[in-house]
C-alpha cells in the first residue's frame, strides 16, 4: 500500500540524511526530533524473546488469497495493542511507515477486529491529531477505481509483535476506513518502510517514530533489518511465509544475498524503498529481448525507478503505453479488462503465452546490479474478479500515471508477484534491498 505522498520541495531539501552503515548512528539527528514527542525514557527492561543465537525474531505470516490460493494478495502478521493486549492482523507494508487500525467507533470497518481504547490501561489519546489518509492501492490485483480515504486520529499505546514491543507507539486509530481498507481481510496496516522518523502531516510539524525504529530505540531489535520470505513453495514449503525482524533467516534462502543500493534521495522523500531500474527484458534464455518502447522508435525502455511494495498485489508500469507495448509483444490476445488498468486474456491463453520478465536494478555508483525476474509462473495472477475463465496478467497501468516521472525517470511499482519470487532483505539502516534465491526456484541473476 502506498500512501499519497506530498511532493514538497522543502521535503526534498531537508531529507538529505542517508542511512549508511558507516554513519556514527543510523538515526543521527532525525530521531531526536521524533523523540521530542515521546516521554524521555524508553529503555525497556522487559525480557526479550529474541534468541541471541538466531539474531532475529521470526514472525509467521498468513497469506490472504483468492481463487483457491492461486491469487495471493496480502501477507499478514499478528500484532497486539494495549494492556491487556488486543489482537489484530495487519499487512506488513514496505511501502509505508504508519500503523493503521480500526477503532471501536468505526462506522464502516466491516468484520474487522476493532481496537477499544477504553479497555486498555496504557492507552493515551494524545497527540489526538486528526488525520485523513489517502491510499492508492487496495488489497486486490485490480487497481482501485478511486483514491481511498480513511479518517483517523493519532493516538498512543503499547504495540507488540512476537514478543517485541514498543511501549509508546503512536498510531492511527480510524473511525472511517474508506473502501479498500474495509474490504481487505487484514484489520490494519503495519508500515515497515524505510523511515527513521516520519510525519503525520505534510509540514514536518508532527513527527513520530515508526514501529521498526521504535523497536531499536527500546532495545528490542538491534537494527531495522527485515527479511521477507513471502514465497512458500519448494523445499521449505512446510515452514510457511515469514518475516524476520533484526536479521536474515538463513533457513529461508540459498546462496548469496545480493544487495542493491536504494535510490537514496527518492527513498528518503517517499520514506520507502525505491530502486533504480536500469533495464527491462521480456522472455528468457536466447529469447530474452529488451522490453521496447513504441513511442521511442522501439528503443529499449528508458532507465526508470521503482517503488518496491510488499502490499501491492500486482506490478504497475509507468504508463499505459508501456503496458500496451509489453502485451503487444507477448500476445495480441492480452487486452485491457477494465477502465482502471488491468490487462488479461482467457486463462488458458495467458498460461500459454506467459513469459519471464526481468529487470536490472540497482545504482551504478555502488552495491550490486541485480537481475530480478518475475517468473512466468507468476505472470498469470489468476481469474479476474467476477469474470469466469478470464485471467489477469501481472502488469497493470494507471491512466493518468499514478506517478509522473521521478527525477525525470519513468516510475514503476514492483509488487508482491516479484517480491515473493525471492527472499528479500529490507535494510533501512544500510539503505539496501537484498535479493536471494528463496525456497522457490527463482534465481538471482
Ligand atoms: C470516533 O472517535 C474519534 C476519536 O475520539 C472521533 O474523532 C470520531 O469523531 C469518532 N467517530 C464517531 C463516528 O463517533
Ligand atoms: C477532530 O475532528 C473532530 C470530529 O470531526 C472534531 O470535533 C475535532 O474538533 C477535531 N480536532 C482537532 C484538534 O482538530
Ligand atoms: C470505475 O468507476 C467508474 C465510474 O464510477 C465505473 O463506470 C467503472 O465501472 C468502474 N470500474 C471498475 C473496474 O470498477
Ligand atoms: C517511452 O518513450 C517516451 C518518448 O520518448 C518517453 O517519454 C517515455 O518515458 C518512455 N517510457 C519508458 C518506460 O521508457
Ligand atoms: C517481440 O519483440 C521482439 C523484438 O524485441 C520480436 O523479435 C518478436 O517477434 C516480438 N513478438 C511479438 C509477438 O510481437
Amino acid at each position: 500500500m502506498k500512501f499519497i505522498a506530498p511532493l514538497l520541495a522543502s521535503l526534498l531539501l531537508t531529507s538529505a540524511t542517508a542511512f549508511r552503515p558507516n554513519q556514527p548512528h543510523p538515526f543521527a539527528g532525525k530521531l531526536e526530533k521524533g523523540l521530542e514527542h515521546r516521554s524521555s525514557d524508553h529503555r525497556l527492561e522487559t525480557s526479550k524473546k529474541k534468541d541471541p543465537n538466531k539474531g532475529f525474531v521470526g514472525v509467521p505470516l498468513e497469506v490472504y488469497s483468492r481463487n483457491d490460493g492461486k491469487t495471493e494478495l496480502q501477507w499478514l502478521a499478528t500484532i497486539t495493542v494495549g494492556t491487556p493486549p488486543q489482537t489484530f492482523k495487519v499487512v506488513l507494508d514496505t511501502g509505508s511507515n504508519a500503523l493503521i487500525l480500526p477503532g471501536s467507533n468505526c462506522t464502516d470497518c466491516g468484520k474487522h477486529s476493532l481496537f477499544d481504547p477504553s479497555k486498555s490501561t496504557t492507552f493515551d489519546p494524545q497527540p489526538a491529531l486528526n488525520n485523513t489518509i489517502e491510499y492508492d492501492a487496495g488489497a486486490d490485483t485490480v487497481p482501485p477505481n478511486n483514491t481511498g480515504r480513511a479518517e483517523c486520529v493519532v493516538v498512543t499505546d503499547t504495540v507488540a509483535i512476537q514478543g517485541l514491543s514498543v511501549s509508546k507507539q503512536q498510531f492511527m486509530l480510524c473511525h472511517n476506513y474508506g473502501g479498500a481498507l474495509s474490504s481487505q481481510l487484514a484489520d490494519g496496516i503495519l508500515g515497515i518502510g524505510s523511515s527513521v522518523v516520519s510525519d503525520w502531516t505534510d509540514d514536518g510539524d508532527f513527527t513520530y517514530v515508526p514501529f521498526l525504529p521504535g523497536l531499536v530505540v527500546e532495545a528490542q531489535s538491534p537494527n531495522r533489518i527485515v527479511g521477507l520470505a513471502l514465497g512458500s513453495g519448494g523445499k521449505h514449503q512446510e515452514l510457511g511465509p515469514e518475516a524476520s525482524i533484526g536479521g536474515v533467516d538463513g533457513a529461508r534462502y540459498r546462496g548469496r544475498i545480493k544487495n542493491v543500493n536504494v535510490n537514496e534521495a527518492l527513498s528518503e522523500l517517499f520514506e520507502t524503498f525505491i530502486v533504480d531500474v536500469q533495464a527491462s527484458y521480456v522472455g528468457s534464455g536466447k529469447n530474452k529481448k529488451p522490453w521496447r518502447n513504441s513511442t521511442n522508435d522501439n528503443k529499449p525502455l528508458t532507465p526508470g525507478v521503482s517503488f518496491v511494495d510488499s502490499a501491492t498485489a500486482y506490478m504497475l508500469t509507468p504508463d499505459r503505453q508501456t503496458a500496451a507495448d509489453l502485451y503487444a509483444n507477448i500476445s495480441r490476445d492480452i487486452i485491457p479488462l477494465d477502465d482502471v488498468g488491468s490487462w488479461g486474456a482467457s486463462c488458458a491463453t495467458l498460461d500459454g503465452v506467459a513469459m519471464d520478465i526481468t529487470f536490472t536494478i540497482g545504482t551504478k555508483t555502488g552495491g550490486d546490479l541485480v537481475d530480478v525476474t518475475l517468473p512466468k509462473s507468476a505472470f498469470n495472477l489468476g481469474e479476474y474478479p467476477g469474470r469466469k475463465g478470464v485471467c489477469q496478467a501481472a502488469f497493470s497501468h494507471s491512466d493518468p500515471p499514478f506517478y509522473e516521472p521521478l527525477e525525470g525517470r519513468p516510475a514503476w511499482v514492483f509488487g508482491s508477484p516479484l517480491i515473493k519470487a525471492y527472499y528479500t532483505v529490507w535494510n533501512a539502516d544500510g539503505g539496501t534491498l537484498g535479493w536471494a534465491s528463496g525456497a522457490d526456484k527463482a534465481k538471482v541473476g
